[in-house]
This record gives C-alpha cells, structure tokens and sequence, in this order.
C-alpha cells in the first residue's frame, strides 16, 4: 500500500486521480483550499479521501502538511502536484495581483510540493514525483498568457527535477488537452465547449478519468524507465488542426469528413 498525496483533489481532475489510487487500496491525502465537492456521479462508490486544508501557494504549510502525512503514515511514495488556477484575461487586462496568485498557486505551488516532498522521498531511497502541466504549456493560447507560461514552467521544473534526483526518485507531468471539469465548466459556455470540440481530433473533451489513467500509469513500475518527461493527453489537439479546418481534405474512410 503507497502512501500518495494529491494536492486539488476536491474537484476535477485531482479528484479522479485520487479515486483511482484509492481504488487500488493506496493511502490517498488530498491537499485542498476547498473541501471536497462530493463524490463523483459517475463513481458514486469511491472511497473518501481524507481532505487537509492546505494552500499549495504557502511554502510553509506545503511542507508541515508533507512532514505531516509522512510521519502518521510512515512514508510518501508518490506527490500529485495538480492543484491550479486560471483566469480568463486577454494580455491588456492582466492585472499584478491576479498573475501574481496563477504564479503562486501553478508555479510555486508544483515546487514547494516537489521541493518538500523529495527530501522524504531522498532519505527513503525512492519516491514518484507528478504535476498536472497543460497543452497551454506547448504553445500560445489567447486569453490564458500568465496561465500558460506556469505550465511551460512546470514541464521545465520537471527536466531539472529529473535530472538531479534520478535514479532515485522519478519525475514527470501529465499534460492534459481540454478536460470536462468545473474549472472547464467556469468559463465555458455550451457553444464555446462545442466550439473547442470542434478542433480536437477527438471531437469531444475528456473525462477526468482518463487523465487519471494516465498518472496511474506514471506511478506505477510500468512507467519504471520514463523520468524527466510530459506525456500528452489531448485527443490529439496538439498534432495538428483538424479535418473540419481542412474541408478540402476530408477524409474518405468515413471516419471524419
Ligand atoms: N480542465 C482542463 O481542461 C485542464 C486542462 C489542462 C490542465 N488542467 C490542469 O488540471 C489541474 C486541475 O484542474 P481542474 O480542471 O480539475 O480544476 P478544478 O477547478 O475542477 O479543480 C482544481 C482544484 O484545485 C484546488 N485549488 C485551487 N487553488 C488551490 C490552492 N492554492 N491550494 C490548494 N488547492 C487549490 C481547487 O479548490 C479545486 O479543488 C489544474 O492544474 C489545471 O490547470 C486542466
């Protein structure tokens, strides 16, 4: 049994994941400004985890909740950075305290769980450390400028994690495409949702789960061999524009046209 804390894991994305480790019988913390929202409706069976109230952007609190969890549990084998925030501003209407607190909360927020982490993780002789990075890391994206440079941060600070802790303890990002979350849900409306549909080659976004998938896959000794890297999980969205854009080279096997 892995002890395994999972920072934002009241909602969304960091809630699937933290249910799909629990559901293996791993000791599950999650690191929370909120409480949990309630089980998942798709999952109404899932195990609660155990919420301590931590802001991931206070460094201190990071690392007395990690102290914390490894002491009453003897241990701390996997880290799930996946804690963020976003707002929706074009570049003209960023304002300080705003891009401040994304820094905080997607930046320093991966890094004080990291930092704090790999020292248990060190001492024990192993550990898998995780964050949640984003598609909007890869390349521009309207609207999400200081957004989007934290989660290209985040795939940097994994490479250099990597590189000074291997082979003791691995690092690596789950870098998601478009996912059907309350974060989603905030700032799309149906048509918009529909309309970011449209450019993925999967046609529809994903569901928490199947991110969850992915870091299950991280954490586990299959993934034994992968450090210091991101591993994309978008539809397809960043492998090019799809066939909608290109009507004139719809494919004829009736797939897609
Ligand atoms: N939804 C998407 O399409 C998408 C795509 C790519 C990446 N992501 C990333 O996935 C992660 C999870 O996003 P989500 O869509 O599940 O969002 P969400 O809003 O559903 O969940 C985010 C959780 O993080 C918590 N949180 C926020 N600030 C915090 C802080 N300072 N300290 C501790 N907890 C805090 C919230 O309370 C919430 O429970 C984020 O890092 C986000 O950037 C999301």
């Amino acid at each position: 049994m892995r002890v395994i804390v999972v920072s934002g894991a009241s909602s969304g994305i960091g809630q699937a994941v933290a249910e799909r480790f629990a559901a293996d019988g791993d000791r599950v913390v999650n690191f929370d400004v909120a409480p949990p929202v309630g089980p998942d409706p798709a999952a109404p069976d899932a195990a609660v985890i155990p919420w301590v109230k931590v802001d991931v952007a206070d460094w201190s609190a990071v690392r007395a909740a990690l102290d914390e969890v490894h002491r009453t549990h003897g241990g701390l084998d996997v880290v799930v950075a996946n804690a963020g925030i976003s707002n929706r501003r074009g570049v003209l209407d960023l304002t300080e305290e705003d891009v401040r607190r994304t820094v905080d909360v997607n930046f320093m927020g991966v890094l004080a769980m990291w930092r704090h982490a790999a020292p248990h993780m060190v001492r024990q002789g192993h550990g898998v450390l995780l964050a949640t990075a984003s598609v909007n890391g890869l390349r521009g994206y309207p609207l999400y400028a200081d957004y989007n440079a934290t989660k290209a941060a985040v795939a940097s600070l994994c490479r250099t994690f990597a590189l000074e802790l291997s082979p003791v303890v691995r690092t690596a990002c789950v870098t998601p495409g478009a996912v059907l979350t309350p974060m989603q849900r905030a700032e799309y409306t149906d048509a918009m949702l529909a309309e970011v549909n449209e450019r993925i080659p999967s046609r529809r976004h994903a569901s928490p789960r199947e991110i969850a998938a992915a870091f299950h896959y991280l954490a586990s000794p299959e993934a034994s061999f992968v450090t210091g890297q991101e591993l994309v999980v978008d539809g397809g969205e960043t492998a090019g524009p799809t066939t909608a854009f290109f009507p004139g080279h719809a494919l004829t096997n009736g797939v897609q046209g």
